[in-house]
C-alpha cells in the first residue's frame, strides 16, 4: 500500500465535507492582513512553520500587542531570534517542551508575573513523522504502541495541559487593552481528525490523536460556557501548507492547493479575530467553514 499524501487526506474528503458545512456569516473571504488592537497573545509551537508565522504576524498587524511564543530550544530557531531582534520590546520567547509538564507551568508562571492575563492562546506545534521515529501509518499492520503514545503525547496531550495551565489567565481586556469581548483559544488541529470526515483510512496515529485533541478542546468549550468565563476555545484546520511537516508529502498537492505559511495564517488570524462566544467550541477550516466532528 503506498503512502498516503496529504492531499490525499485532505482533498478526497472534500466532497462529502461540501455536504455537511455551514459557512460562517461573520467570516470574509478577504485576504489582507488582519488588525489586532493591543493585548498579550502566546504562541505554543513557534519555533517554525505556521506558529513562527503567526508571531510574526501578530507583531507586524499589531503595534501595541505582545506575543509570548514559546517552544522547545529558543537558540536554535533563527527565525524567532530573528523577529527578537526586530521587535524586541513585544517579543518574549520562553522556553516550553509540551512533554514536560513543569516547563508549560514555568512558561504560565512567568507570563502571570510579567503580564498578568492573557487575551489569546495559539497552540501550534504538531507531528506528523519525524525521521527514524515516527511514519504515518498506512495499513493497520504498521500501527506501533510507541507512535500512538508519542503523537498523543505531542499533538492531545500537551496542548490541552498548555490550556490547563494558562487557563487562569485567560481574560478579556488587562493593562494592554485590547477591546475584545472574548479570550481566544486557538487549538491547531487537522481535517483528518474529524471521524465524520474519514473516508480514506490510514495515518491511524496522527489522525486519532487529532481526534483526542478535538474531543479534549470541545471538552474544555463546553466548561468554560457553563463556567461563564469568556473565552471562546476553537479548533482550526491550516489547509495544506508548505511546512517542514507537510514536506516528505506534497507530491500530488494539486496546484494551488499548497498554501503558503503567510496565506494560511492570514486565514486563520481572520477566523480568530472574529471569533465570538458562539464560536466556542467550534472546528473551523481555513477558509471559516465548520468542519464535521
Ligand atoms: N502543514 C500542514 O499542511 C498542516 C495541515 C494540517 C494541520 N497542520 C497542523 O498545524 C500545526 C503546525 O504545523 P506545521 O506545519 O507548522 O509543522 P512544523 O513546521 O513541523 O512545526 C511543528 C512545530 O511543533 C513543534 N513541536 C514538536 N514537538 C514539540 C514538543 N514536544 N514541544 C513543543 N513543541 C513541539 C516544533 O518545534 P521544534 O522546532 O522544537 O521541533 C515546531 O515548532 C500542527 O498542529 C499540525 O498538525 C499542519
Amino acid at each position: 500500500m503506498k503512502l498516503l499524501t496529504l492531499s490525499q487526506c485532505f482533498l478526497m474528503a472534500a466532497p462529502i465535507r461540501l455536504t455537511s458545512i455551514t459557512r460562517r456569516a461573520s467570516f470574509s473571504s478577504a485576504t489582507a492582513a488582519v488588525k489586532f488592537e493591543g493585548g498579550v497573545s502566546m504562541v505554543q509551537g513557534a519555533s517554525r512553520g505556521i506558529g513562527l508565522e503567526f508571531v510574526k504576524q501578530l507583531l507586524e498587524n499589531n503595534e501595541k500587542g505582545h506575543v509570548i511564543a514559546t517552544c522547545r530550544n529558543p537558540n536554535s530557531s533563527s527565525g524567532l531570534i530573528h523577529l527578537k531582534n526586530k521587535f524586541a520590546e513585544r517579543l518574549c520567547i520562553s522556553q516550553l517542551d509540551l512533554t514536560i509538564e513543569s516547563s508549560i507551568e514555568a512558561s504560565a508562571k512567568s507570563i502571570k508575573e510579567k503580564y498578568g492575563h492573557l487575551n489569546l492562546l495559539i497552540n501550534a506545534s504538531g507531528i506528523l513523522s519525524i525521521p527514524d521515529a515516527l511514519q504515518p501509518e498506512t495499513t493497520l499492520n504498521k500501527v506501533e504502541k510507541s507512535s500512538l503514545m508519542l503523537t498523543y503525547e505531542v499533538n492531545a496531550v500537551g496542548p490541552i495541559l498548555v490550556v490547563k495551565h494558562l487557563w487562569p489567565l485567560l481574560k478579556v481586556g488587562g493593562a494592554s487593552g485590547t477591546e475584545r469581548d472574548v479570550a481566544v483559544v486557538a487549538n491547531l488541529s487537522a481535517r483528518v481528525g474529524s471521524i465524520g470526515d474519514n473516508h480514506l483510512g490510514g495515518w491511524h496515529s496522527y489522525r486519532s490523536s487529532k481526534t483526542a485533541l478535538n474531543q479534549l478542546t470541545k471538552t474544555v468549550s463546553v466548561e468554560f460556557a457553563r463556567k461563564k468565563d469568556p473565552i471562546a476555545c476553537i479548533l482550526l484546520h491550516p489547509g495544506t501548507v508548505d511546512t517542514d511537516l507537510s514536506k516528505p508529502f506534497q507530491r500530488n498537492v494539486p496546484q494551488g492547493k499548497l498554501f503558503t505559511k503567510e496565506f494560511s495564517v492570514q486565514k486563520l488570524l481572520s477566523i480568530i479575530q472574529n471569533a465570538k462566544r458562539d464560536d466556542n467550541g467550534k472546528f473551523f477550516a481555513w477558509d471559516g467553514q465548520e468542519i464535521p466532528w
